[in-house]
């Protein structure tokens, strides 16, 4: 890994909403015009998509803009984040049925240019696998949008703490926090899978743009830490610091406990 001195630490750039639903509205118009401009121009767009409860209204966005704007996703490409592992897709806790029950069942996506990390893959050529997701990202071109949420842990995707900033799509293990905040969906924190598949820190970076998303006053610490520490495998989302592509995108909440200028 090469050293975190040795890395450019950008000040991202930071806009603040009133609220998370005007941010979110914002967010998907941006996609929306990105991808009928791609349109225009005979091209796909690819967009890397996140799951947890801070996409929501972006996706919830997009489907009205496809229901009542005629927005079109039959050239977009996507890739998820991350999922779970072991995890079944038509589990209601796969990640793959949150992107269904919250964008691809109402919009026009051609469900093979749909990627998700596959839950089910055998454990012994899981290593081959993620190798070969990565590729295919590179396949296609790269990544035009990612979005991102942030966990307490500051994990982005599922790069725990100690995650390396030149990591790739793997098998990481779940911190205990986020199983304990990912344990009400589950039932109980015991149920929450272990493992999981992610995107790397470098599969991020790579996106084109990258769009950093958190509400309410239960980030305002970790969004603090995160603009406040040095670059740190400790706090994953330190790395965004390094890409100038990167922007973050806040309600007052979230950014109430940043240093005012
Ligand atoms: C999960 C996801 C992350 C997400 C995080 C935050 O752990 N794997 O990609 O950013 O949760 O979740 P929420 O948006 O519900 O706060």
């Amino acid at each position: 890994m090469p050293h975190v001195s040795s890395l450019g630490n950008y000040n991202p750039v930071v806009s603040v909403y009133p609220d998370a639903k005007v941010a979110s509205i914002d967010i998907a118009q941006r996609i929306a015009s990105l991808i009928r401009s791609n349109h225009q121009s005979g091209k796909q767009t690819v967009l890397g998509l996140a799951t947890g409860s801070t996409p929501i209204y972006v996706y919830e966005e997009l489907v009205r803009l496809h229901r009542e704007e005629h927005l079109r996703f039959k050239d977009v490409v996507s890739f998820n984040l991350d999922e779970y592992f072991p995890m079944q897709p038509d589990s209601p806790h796969s990640y793959v049925a949150f992107m269904q029950k919250h964008l691809f069942d109402h919009v026009d996506i051609n469900p093979d240019n749909v990627y998700i990390p596959d839950g089910t893959h055998p454990r012994e050529s899981i290593e081959d696998y993620c190798r070969t997701y990565e590729q295919k990202i590179g396949d296609l071109g790269g990544i035009d949008i990612q979005l991102l949420g942030i966990g307490r842990t500051g994990h982005i995707g599922f790069n725990e703490p100690g995650a390396e900033f030149d990591s790739q799509t793997r098998l990481v293990e779940l911190n205990d926090l986020t199983r304990t905040d990912a344990a009400a969906g589950f039932g109980e924190k015991e149920q929450v899978p272990t493992e999981a598949i992610t995107m790397g820190i470098d599969t991020i970076l790579k996106a084109r743009k990258i769009i950093l998303m958190a509400w309410g006053k239960g980030k305002a610490a970790i969004i603090k830490k995160m603009m406040e520490s040095d670059l740190t495998p400790d706090i994953p989302a330190t790395f965004l610091k390094t890409c100038e592509r990167v922007e973050l995108v806040l309600d007052t909440e979230a950014a109430s406990d940043l240093r005012k200028e």
